[in-house]
C-alpha cells in the first residue's frame, strides 16, 4: 500500500481563495513584528507577508534591533493594541537572547481582540469551551482542520494520539480533536513506549522536532499520519516521521515541507479577517 500524500498547497490556496472577499469588504491589516535576525523566522515571516499579498490584504513588518528590550518590546504593542488600524499582530519567536525568557509576559501583552496567533490565555480558554468558542484558535491547529476537511478526513470516533504537549501546537490541537469528537492520547517526552500508544493510532499527529522519531514499525497499518514537526538538517527540512517508510503503511500522511506548513500560515490570515468581523461586530462587547 503507498499512501495518499496529504498536500497543503492546494488546500491553503483554497482558504486564500474564500477570504478575497472579505479582505476586499472588511480591508483588515496585520502586522509582523521581529526582533533581530533569526534566519527561520526570515522564511516564516516572508511567507506569511507573501499570503498577506496573495489576498490583498494589508501588512506591514515591525521589523526591531536584536538589542530591543522587553520594555521597548513591550511599548510597541501596547502601540499596536492601541492602534485602530491594526487588526491583528504577531511578534515572531523565537526572540533573541533573554526576551525569549519573557515570552509569556510578552503573550500576555497583546489584546485577545488583536491575538491572531491565538496564543494568548482568553483564546485558548474560549478554544476549551466548544468549537462554537474557536474564535481565534492557534494557526497549526486550526490549518490541520482544514486540511482534514478538505481530504475528507473525518476524526469523529477515531482514536487520535498527539506527540507533542506544548501550549502552541500539541495541546491545543488534542483540545480541538476532542471538540470534534475524537477519542484523544497525548503524547510526550515523559512518556514510556512511545510505540505502544502511536500503533494504536487511526489518526497520529506528530510536533516534536526530532527527524525519524515515528518509525514504520510505530504505525498502524492503515492509520493518517499528520507530520508537524520541522527540522532544518544538513539534508534540508524533515519531519518528525521517516516519510519514505511510513508512507507505505499509512493510507495518508502529510509530507515535509508542503505538508501542515502553507496552512498554518492561510490560518493566520483568515485569524485576521475573523479578528476584524468581530472587532466590528457587537458581540465584541464580551471580549476584554
Ligand atoms: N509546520 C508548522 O507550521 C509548524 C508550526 C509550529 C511548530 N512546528 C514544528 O513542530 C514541532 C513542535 O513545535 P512546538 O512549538 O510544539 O515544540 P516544543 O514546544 O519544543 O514541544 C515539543 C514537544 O515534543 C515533546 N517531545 C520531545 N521529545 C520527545 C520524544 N522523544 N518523544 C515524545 N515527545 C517528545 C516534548 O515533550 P515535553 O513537553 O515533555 O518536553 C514537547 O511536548 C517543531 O519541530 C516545530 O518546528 C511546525
Amino acid at each position: 500500500m503507498s499512501a495518499l500524500i496529504l498536500l497543503g498547497k492546494p488546500v491553503a490556496e483554497k482558504m486564500l481563495q474564500d477570504l478575497k472577499k472579505d479582505v476586499k469588504e472588511l480591508d483588515p491589516k496585520l502586522v509582523v513584528v521581529q526582533v533581530g535576525d533569526d534566519p527561520s523566522s526570515d522564511s516564516y515571516i516572508r511567507q506569511k507577508l507573501k499570503s498577506c499579498e496573495a489576498v490583498d490584504m494589508r501588512n506591514e513588518h515591525r521589523h526591531l534591533d536584536k538589542k530591543t528590550t522587553l520594555k521597548q518590546l513591550l511599548s510597541v504593542i501596547d502601540e499596536l493594541n492601541k492602534d485602530p488600524d491594526v487588526t491583528g499582530f504577531i511578534v515572531q519567536v523565537p526572540l533573541p537572547g533573554d526576551l525569549n525568557d519573557h515570552v509569556p509576559e510578552i503573550t500576555r501583552a497583546i489584546n485577545p481582540k488583536k491575538d491572531v496567533d491565538g496564543f494568548g490565555a482568553y483564546n485558548l480558554g474560549k478554544m476549551f469551551l466548544s468549537k462554537e468558542f474557536e474564535h481565534l484558535p492557534p494557526a497549526t491547529p486550526a490549518g490541520i482542520f482544514e486540511m482534514l476537511k478538505y481530504y475528507e478526513i473525518d476524526v469523529a470516533g477515531k482514536h487520535s494520539v498527539v506527540v507533542g504537549r506544548s501550549n502552541i501546537v500539541g495541546k491545543p490541537l488534542a483540545v480541538m480533536l476532542i471538540n470534534r469528537g475524537a477519542t484523544v492520547t497525548v503524547c510526550h517526552s515523559r512518556t514510556d513506549d512511545l510505540a505502544f500508544y502511536t500503533t494504536q493510532a487511526d489518526l497520529l499527529f506528530t510536533a516534536v522536532g526530532k527527524p525519524k522519531l515515528i518509525t514504520k514499525e510505530m504505525v498502524k497499518p492503515g492509520a493518517v499520519v499528520v507530520d508537524i514537526g520541522v527540522s532544518r538538517t544538513d539534508k534540508g527540512l524533515k519531519g518528525d516521521v521517516d516519510f519514505e517508510n511510513v508512507k507505505e503503511v499509512a493510507s495518508a500522511i502529510t509530507p515535509v515541507p508542503g505538508g501542515v506548513g502553507p496552512l498554518t500560515v492561510a490560518s493566520l490570515i483568515r485569524n485576521c479577517v475573523t479578528a476584524k468581523k468581530r472587532q466590528i461586530s457587537v458581540d465584541t462587547v464580551i471580549l476584554k
